[in-house]
């Protein structure tokens, strides 16, 4: 089965030989691309779309969010647009609503988001636990993750739970033992929420050695909600990605820099511990945007992400990140589509997908629009015409 997309007016790559190309038009043939080229000579195909000279873009990639929750926390928002401010504490509320909730009222809301996510061109999303908290809960908020997506992520480490208040190192000891091994047929990845309020450096050091141990690769939460150890842990530890980086040091930066490697991939791009940023929890917190142009200027990879959450975060929308980074973090429309597709794909340790370039996925999406800097230019409005997940329109 194959598919020519043609008289694409832009077509964005990040790939580092092709850039961004005009009049052109691609082929995906079996879910991979397959020819890239001028539209005046392109190969048939079994089936054409025609893109009426609308920009074509890789699908995004979203590394960042927590679908698998019940319940929503409305009044929590409105109470911080009046001035309370965000210190994660709500997190137990929704561990409460999803502990109560069936297998099936999980399964609807998460397909509910992970097709919201897809109509605005998300074609890759990572899911977390993290609200179920007990060994039960934690195994099929995995498992029910892992209907959707195989980049599910263990988060039994999100926050202490109220039963363990008193004593943290036993819910520690709680997740790199009984939970953990329930989790693991589901993962792939395990994450950690190190901050003030969370996990110290010391506890969640000894979550992510065992998620190693078990075989799980490495992500932590740090430095949302004030400067702490979280990134310093995360690169001593080699995870794919720190998350948030919203208060960072001079020695936080510079320690995300001295893991950048070459990258392999024929993107624009280089890999080692990704800094993930989440404007969309800076938009619904109040909080200061991370400053994306020290970590670029550093040489730093930065990946863009939703967060998507019923707490800090509630938007599934990569559209709308990337115009928040262009409005209010100083990237350039193209470095922020770069960080929502190929960051993305970094920050999870993918080369088959965030870029358009011969034997990469055909995750492709055609905006309603002639070039990607209408998706900061006119936010808020729907441009994604049509998403291609593994070559087949959605
Ligand atoms: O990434 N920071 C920790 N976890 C989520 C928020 C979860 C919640 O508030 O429910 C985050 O922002
Ligand atoms: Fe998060």
């Amino acid at each position: 089965m194959s598919v020519l997309i043609t008289d694409i007016g832009e077509l964005f790559t990040n790939d580092h030989s092709l850039g961004i190309r005009h009049d052109m038009a691609v082929v995906a043939e079996d879910g991979l691309i397959a020819w890239i080229g001028p539209a005046s000579s392109a190969p048939a195909a079994d089936t054409v779309l025609n893109a009426d000279g609308a920009a074509v873009l890789p699908g995004f990639v979203d590394s960042h969010a927590h679908l698998i929750f019940a319940g929503d926390r409305a009044p929590e928002f409105a109470a911080r647009m009046a001035g309370e401010s965000y210190t994660g504490g709500g997190i137990r509320t929704t561990v409460g609503a999803t502990r109560a909730a069936s297998d099936d009222e999980l399964r609807r809301n998460a397909r509910r988001l992970v097709g919201e996510a897809l109509r605005q061109g998300t074609t890759t999303i990572e899911i977390k636990s993290g609200y179920g908290l007990n060994v039960a809960d934690e195994a099929r908020s995995l498992r029910i993750a892992a209907e959707f997506t195989s980049e599910t992520t263990f988060l039994g480490a999100h926050v202490v739970p109220a039963e363990y208040r008193d004593d943290p190192w036993a819910y520690v000891a709680l997740v790199t033992g009984p939970m953990l091994n329930a989790a693991r047929p589901y993962a792939r990845w395990i994450d950690v929420f190190c901050e003030r309020g969370a996990f110290d450096a010391d506890q969640a050091r000894t979550v992510l050695a065992a998620g190693q141990a078990a075989g799980l690769g490495l992500r932590v939460h740090g430095n949302q909600l004030g400067p702490g150890p979280g990134v310093a842990l995360a690169v001593e530890m080699g995870a794919a990605s720190v998350d948030h980086c919203t208060h960072l040091t001079g020695d936080d930066v510079d320690a995300l820099a001295s893991t950048v490697i070459d990258c392999m991939c024929h993107c624009d791009g280089a890999s080692g511990t990704v800094a993930t940023l989440l404007p969309g929890a800076e938009f619904s917190t109040r909080s200061p945007y991370p400053d994306a142009r020290r970590l670029l200027g550093a040489g730093v990879t930065v990946a863009l992400a939703t967060d998507c959450n019923p707490g800090s975060s509630y938007t599934s929308s990569m559209p709308f990140c990337i115009a928040l980074a262009v409005r209010d973090m100083g990237l350039t429309p193209s470095e922020a589509v770069t960080a929502a597709t190929a960051g993305g794909a970094h920050a999870l340790r993918r080369t088959d997908i965030g870029r358009i370039s011969v034997g990469a996925r055909a995750d492709l999406i055609v905006l309603d629009a002639p070039s990607h800097l209408h998706l900061a230019y006119r936010p808020g409005v729907p441009l994604i015409r049509t998403v291609l997940h593994d070559g087949v329109p959605q």
